[in-house]
């Protein structure tokens, strides 16, 4: 009995000595597919600076490179569950949770990142983040990467190059339209084992920016790029809405704010590495850039674009149509 007294007031004493009992920071796990050197990662990154600087001891972003945590594939269901509260996965990853988001994977829907800036930024973009709503995420924002160019083992010049040849895809549906269309075999495979399937011939070529190009040393592995800028690779940054409204009110203003900032910093990086990239993999000499003439450009725009149709009905013609006019 007296033992037990003299514990408690062991602990009580501790208790006091250690101060008030601390609250422990709520931790954000920050999960992505892509390396540190990309508009993804350095997003990523200013925002768990910005967080480290205004939240300290009330919030802590833990970034997970690399498909480290979990893939695309797996990283919306595992936020659900309350795994994972912060992932950046690319718009074509969505199709499970909204149809809507197919609009970005349509070939040539936008003409440069200007287009695609303007489009996101007016009311209609604004609200197609809330399309994923339903299923318990939230749309936090867009971020971008930039446009798609095409890699492979042999030069494609013409949609004709493509006949044939096994190209990695997204799980995106629309995707694997727009490869079919050209004659090619779409297969949808996680990034993470991209390199791989490029360097073992199991596949022949895919689609990518030039700052995942050059960051995942698909180049290396890959003798031909054509600058064919036929579609585009943005995300949507999301959290799970258990998460998000389970947050005090004004350290969710504050992890918004540090968040669109970290935004508008990845953009930034995304319009320069969609430049110095490509001239990294131009100097490395390790695969020709092949730049498309008008005509040749025309002719995968003629073999692509019917793609359209296919998804209207699930998009929604006004969407395509707002999507398209944001080109002007
Ligand atoms: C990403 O940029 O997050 C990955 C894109 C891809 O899967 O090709």
């Amino acid at each position: 009995m007296r033992l037990r007294l003299l514990t408690a007031v062991l602990a009580l004493a501790a208790m006091v000595m250690a101060g008030p009992l601390a609250a422990k920071p709520i931790i954000i796990k920050f999960s992505h597919v892509v390396a540190e050197n990309t508009p993804k990662g350095q997003m990523a990154n200013k925002f768990k600076e910005l967080v480290d600087q205004r939240l300290a001891g009330k919030v802590e972003v833990e970034v997970y490179p690399n498909s480290q945590l979990f893939g695309d594939n797996k990283v919306l269901e595992a936020m659900l569950l309350g795994d994972v509260q912060m992932a950046a996965p690319s718009l074509s990853k969505f199709k499970r949770y909204t149809k809507k988001l197919q609009l970005f994977d349509l070939p040539f829907l936008f003409k440069d990142m200007t287009a695609v800036e303007r489009f996101q930024k007016s009311p209609a973009g604004q609200q197609l983040l809330d399309s994923v709503n339903r299923k318990g995420l939230v749309g936090l924002g867009y971020l971008h990467n930039g446009m798609k160019q095409l890699s492979a083992s042999r030069p494609l010049r013409v949609p004709a190059d493509a006949k044939n040849l096994k190209f990695r895809i997204m799980s995106s549906d629309v995707l694997a339209a727009q490869f079919e269309a050209v004659g090619g075999v779409p297969l949808k495979k996680p990034f993470s084992e991209v390199f791989t399937l490029l360097q073992t011939k199991a596949i022949d070529g895919q689609e990518n920016t030039w700052s995942n190009i050059y960051s995942k040393k698909f180049y290396e592995v890959q003798p031909y790029i054509t600058e064919s800028n036929h579609g585009l690779l943005d995300y949507m940054v999301v959290t799970s809405r258990e998460f998000w409204m389970g947050l005090p009110d004004d350290v969710r203003a504050e992890v918004k704010k540090a968040l669109d900032e970290a935004i508008a910093f990845g953009n930034q990086v995304a319009a320069e590495k969609a430049v110095a990239d490509k001239q990294k993999i131009i100097d490395s000499g390790r695969s020709e850039v092949i730049e498309l003439t008008p005509a040749e450009r025309a002719q995968w725009v003629a073999v692509m674009k019917p793609v359209w149709k296919k998804f209207e009905g699930q998009i929604g013609r006004d969407l395509i149509d707002a999507a398209y006019n944001a080109n002007k």
